[in-house]
């Protein structure tokens, strides 16, 4: 499926990636790498994490045969558009062919609420020709607040005020539908840990899909 999202894209043009939450890079090399053997075609990625602790772990560890460029931002900040932009500036692209939000909606919603995750979907997708979410099932929220209080750390100030959440995942894919240009292509059944995949594309201004 990817490769026929990405057919249109020139040869000779790198397919550009972001990853967003990368953590500290062992998935966001992997994708890479198993992008490039799949497409058969170079691949620039920008990964991204609010943590410099992971950034600087992802950059040690980074292999160097893979163009990676690890920051540290927060997708939630108003910086985050003028790296994503930057970056594609430096690689002579508009958007990213492919962004990658996996296991990542959950934080940024218990961190900066409704809004924060609404405006980081649609900082995303803004900038993505295609989009690929793996979002964290209401269960989840429930079991990182019970650690939370378990280790003593403070709650999380935004889970009481939240609108979107026992269908959350459906609220989200459906977010950026109504609201973010985008459509879903396909949705997965749940992997053995119980995640679904989804993977939308931009509707252009003409109705059609990229
Ligand atoms: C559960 S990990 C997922 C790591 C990796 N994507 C994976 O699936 O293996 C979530 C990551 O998102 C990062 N993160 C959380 N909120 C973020 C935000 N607002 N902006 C950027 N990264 C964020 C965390 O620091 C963490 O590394």
């Amino acid at each position: 499926m990817l490769a026929s999202l990405c057919q249109d894209v020139e040869c000779g043009q790198p397919i550009a990636i972001l990853d967003v939450g990368c953590n500290s890079g062992e998935l966001t090399e992997r994708v890479h790498e198993l992008l490039e053997e799949t497409l058969g075609r170079s691949c620039c990625t920008l990964a991204i994490d609010l943590d410099p602790v992971l950034i600087l772990r992802a950059t040690e560890a980074a292999n160097s045969k893979f163009n990676i460029t690890y920051n540290v931002v927060d997708v939630s900040n108003s910086q985050f558009s003028s790296v994503a932009k930057s970056f594609l500036e430096t690689i002579g692209k508009e958007k990213f062919d492919f962004s990658f939000l996996f296991s990542i909606t959950m934080w940024i919603h218990l961190n900066r609420g409704d809004e924060g995750l609404e405006s980081s979907l649609n900082s995303v997708s803004g900038i993505s020709k295609a989009l690929v979410v793996e979002p964290q099932p209401w269960r989840c929220y429930r079991a990182a607040v019970r650690r939370m209080k378990r280790s003593g750390a403070p709650p999380f100030e935004m889970f009481d005020k939240l609108k979107r959440r026992s269908g959350v995942e459906d609220d989200i894919v459906d977010f950026l539908e109504t609201q973010c240009h985008m459509k879903k292509v396909l949705e997965t059944s749940r992997t053995s840990w119980g995640r679904k995949l989804f993977v939308l594309v931009q509707v252009l201004a003409d109705g059609k899909t990229s």
